[in-house]
């Protein structure tokens, strides 16, 4: 039996469909499962392990806040107790936070994989950079950072053959996709497929956490969005790394595949609203 924690979002629900596709045993952990699975109240974590033999643990909202280090040093703790023999972990590639988080996991005394991705290609469509795409005017800071975006499809694929395979135990896998890409550069693509205007504006730090500010984002999330700009987005992390096809035997998804797959889709249309006709 697997555990899939955060099985409804981006790469869990991939993860989730892959497993069942195989055939194999799995469980959603997440605040609206069966039973409820809340990082936010552990009374809720021994129903979702219990039976479990393995783990994939995505932790919300990002390893990088505070009091994650905490939650993760407890639920490992109380799942290996439960019977638990395997964890894998989805990590943030170039976050110190994270890397505490990781060594936790990895000292839990039973089998474990990290898998530390870069920024998802699934962040224009499914999270914080889809509003700016469907707005047609992109206001980020970091304009000329190069970013190895990865796909969900390929960190979902990946985390399955963790799962499932005792050879990856012990390694911790970097994903990033096959080439480096700014801000910019992805606005252009996007704004190609979906044949309609969509305008890059650089900003700076102080100025895109007094837009988020303006947008009435709760503290935390300000604190975390500006943390991932300033920690993860420099040069260290633009890295392009081969672990991907490493593990699946395959390339990397290239970020046009993603954006013409996704402008089919529909995602990025703006919805034009219909008035008194
Ligand atoms: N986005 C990126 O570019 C990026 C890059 C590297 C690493 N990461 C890491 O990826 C992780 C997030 O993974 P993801 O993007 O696959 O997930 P996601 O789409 O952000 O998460 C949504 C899932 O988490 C569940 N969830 C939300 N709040 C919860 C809570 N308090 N307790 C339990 N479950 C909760 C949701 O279900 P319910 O609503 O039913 O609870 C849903 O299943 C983070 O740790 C982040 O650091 C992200």
């Amino acid at each position: 039996m697997i555990l899939v924690l955060g099985g409804t979002g981006k790469t869990g629900r991939k993860i989730a469909e892959r497993l069942n596709k195989r055939g194999q045993a799995f469980r959603i952990g997440s605040r609206s499962a069966t039973p409820s699975f809340d990082w936010e109240d552990s009374d809720t974590w021994a129903d979702a392990i219990d039976g479990v033999d393995t783990v994939y643990i995505t932790f919300q909202p990002d390893l990088a806040v505070p009091g994650a280090k905490e939650k993760i040093e407890k639920f490992t703790s109380q799942a290996v107790k439960s019977g638990v023999k395997k964890m894998v972990l989805l990590s943030g590639k170039g976050e110190t936070e994270a890397e505490r988080c990781e060594k936790i996991v990895m000292h839990s005394g039973v089998d474990w994989t990290i898998v530390r991705a870069s920024w998802f290609n699934q962040n224009f469509s499914e999270s914080f950079l889809l509003d700016p795409i469907l707005a047609g005017h992109v206001a980020l800071p970091k304009g000329d950072a190069p970013i190895p975006f990865v796909d969900t499809d390929d960190i979902a694929d990946v985390v399955v053959e963790a799962l499932l395979d005792d050879k990856h135990v012990g390694q911790t896998y970097e994903l990033t996709g096959p080439r480096q890409l700014t801000f910019e550069q992805v606005t252009q693509e996007i704004s190609h497929v979906v044949d309609r205007e969509i305008v890059y504006q650089p900003i700076t730090m102080d100025t895109y956490e007094e837009m988020l500010r303006q947008f009435h984002l709760p503290e935390d999330y300000v604190w975390l969005i500006m943390y991932l700009f300033e920690e993860v987005l420099v040069e260290k992390n633009a890295v392009v790394t081969q672990d991907v096809e490493k593990v699946l035997g395959r390339k990397a998804r290239d970020f046009s595949e993603y954006a013409k797959e996704t402008a089919e889709s529909g995602i990025w249309n703006p919805v034009i609203s219909e008035v008194g006709v």
